[in-house]
């Protein structure tokens, strides 16, 4: 999808914005006078009301060149916000895209940084998975290639939207990593992939098994015993502020390829959405790619732990003991809770290595969540007051929204094990807690690191989200750069 502003507009269609009024909708001051009559009328037919994300359509109309002539709504018009702009263009993109127009002109944003969220709207909703579809049937197939939004000042509505193709590519980048299959993406190819990120300016370390070793990394290596595939951890660092030596933001993600549950297998069904088991962790590469391609003001490190999840003889087991870089023993009691065991080592490293002045930890980490706050908001757990609000702030912004749950002693009681350290299990209540109780064992005293549960957000099947077309959302990008550029730029 091409993403042009100008100041005139051209295409085979165009549409023009309309607002919410209290006696039905308000065409916006760009309507052609010659049209006002029969989009009126249109807009009558259609209920439309001029709500963010609503359109009408009329076809080949008398007033106007183009073949179509649309109203898109922005919601009342003194409300209207970065995301209703958002559904703007992608309402208007999710309408279009098959259906033979090539061209759209988005007439009548009222000024450049409505006009770029119009446009990273639009961008969003033209996201495709394809590249597995070559026989892909002609009607199914995108005839929609270029966006243009028409602005009183293109040049600088162009770069306000720079910014915004940055996060673009980044949620675009965690789209393609969690969809890909895990034949295909597995914790070596991954890491090739990561090592590529280099061309855009983030300084990369790949750790092998080997280092992990030597680093006494057996909680995340313990994961990985049943694979074909060698682990990997991932490092990413972005130094974009002034003073280069200032204290970073850590970013770690969880990056399972895929999550079969090991000897403690998972049932069938469904499995094979476990291919975006890696979802956090593409968040995080997503975020990185992002912040480099915007060149963000801040010195941010990126850590993902790669590991494959599989029953083999060589497969960790139930009963099995491991120790993990930290020195702590863990008593694995279902091996199908890997992704904490996998966090713990990365958390680890992120903080001996990086010393970071705030975590934030993205995974995919417990069907529980699902259960506690289903596919609206990801579950977010802390030990700070201030770096909670600031996340939760940052994703209303950027609408990824997350929710805070509790954290407390009498739940950390329940990973206590009879043999080892802790226990990678808590029981059945409060699943979504105890693996984040899990994961603080590991953190510093005084260290400001959240965990974000993104299970439930990760990916979507029959998402009706006109930003999320495909499967995978690339949840946490939007979120992240968001909390990067609110909280560490400077
Ligand atoms: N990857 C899963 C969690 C998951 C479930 C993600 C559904 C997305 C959708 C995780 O590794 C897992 O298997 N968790 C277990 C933990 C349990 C064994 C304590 C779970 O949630 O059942
Ligand atoms: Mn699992
Ligand atoms: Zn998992």
């Amino acid at each position: 999808m091409q993403i042009k502003f100008t100041t005139e507009p051209t295409g085979d269609a165009i549409a023009y914005l309309a607002y919410e009024g209290k006696k039905g909708p308000e065409l916006g001051e760009a309507t052609p006078a010659d049209g006002k009559a029969a989009l009126t009328r249109a807009a009558g037919a259609a209920k439309f009301k001029g709500g963010a994300g609503q359109t009408v359509e009329l076809l080949s109309p008398s007033f106007a060149d183009a073949d179509r002539v649309l109203l898109a709504g922005a919601g009342k018009n003194d409300s209207a916000d970065q995301l209703s702009w958002n559904k703007v263009g992608a309402a208007l993109v999710k309408r279009l895209a098959t259906s033979g127009a090539k061209s759209l002109s988005v007439v009548g944003a009222p000024d450049n940084h409505a006009a770029a969220a119009i446009a990273f709207g639009a961008r969003l909703a033209a996201y495709r998975f394809d590249g597995y579809r070559p026989n892909l049937k002609d009607d199914k197939k995108p005839t929609l290639a270029t966006v243009t939004v028409v602005v009183a000042d293109a040049a600088k509505a162009k770069s306000a939207y720079a910014a915004l193709a940055a996060r673009a590519e980044g949620v675009e980048t965690a789209r393609d990593l969690v969809s890909e299959p895990p034949n295909v993406l597995h914790p070596e190819s991954y890491a090739d992939r990561i090592a590529k990120l280099e061309s855009l300016g983030l300084e990369i370390e790949i750790l092998k098994a080997a280092d992990m070793k030597k680093l006494g990394m057996h909680s995340l290596l313990g994961v990985g015993l049943g694979s074909q595939h060698e682990s990997r951890l991932c490092v990413m660092k972005w130094s974009g502020a002034k003073d280069k030596k200032a204290k970073p933001l850590a970013l770690v993600g969880k990056g399972v390829t895929f999550d079969t549950g090991g000897i403690s297998i998972k049932p069938g069904p469904g499995m094979e959405d476990m291919k975006g088991d890696m979802g956090g962790s593409a968040a995080v590469v997503g975020t990185m790619v992002a912040l480099a391609k915007r060149k963000a003001k801040a010195n941010v490190v990126g850590i993902v732990g790669l590991v494959e999840n599989m029953p083999d003889a060589k497969a960790q087991r139930p009963g099995d003991i491991v120790k993990s870089a930290a020195g702590r023993t863990i008593e694995i009691q279902n091996t199908d809770a890997e992704g904490r065991l996998v966090l713990v080592d990365a958390l680890w490293y992120a903080q001996e290595k990086h010393d970071p002045a705030a975590i934030i930890d993205l995974a995919t980490l417990t069907g529980a969540i699902l259960i506690a706050l289903g596919q609206e908001n990801a579950g977010l757990f802390s030990n700070n007051d201030k770096l909670s609000e600031q996340l939760a702030a940052s994703g209303k912004t950027a609408g990824e929204t997350v929710w805070r749950l509790p954290l407390a002693p009498g739940y950390d009681k329940l990973l206590d094990s009879q043999f080892a350290d802790v226990k990678n299990i808590g029981g059945r209540n409060a699943g979504s807690i105890t693996a984040a109780q899990f994961l603080q064992r590991w953190i510093d005293d005084g260290r400001p690191w959240a965990h974000l549960d993104i299970a439930g957000t990760a990916w979507k099947t029959g998402n009706d989200d006109a930003m999320e077309p495909s499967w995978a959302t690339g949840w946490g990008v939007r979120l992240l750069d968001q909390f990067v550029a609110d909280n560490y730029e400077d």
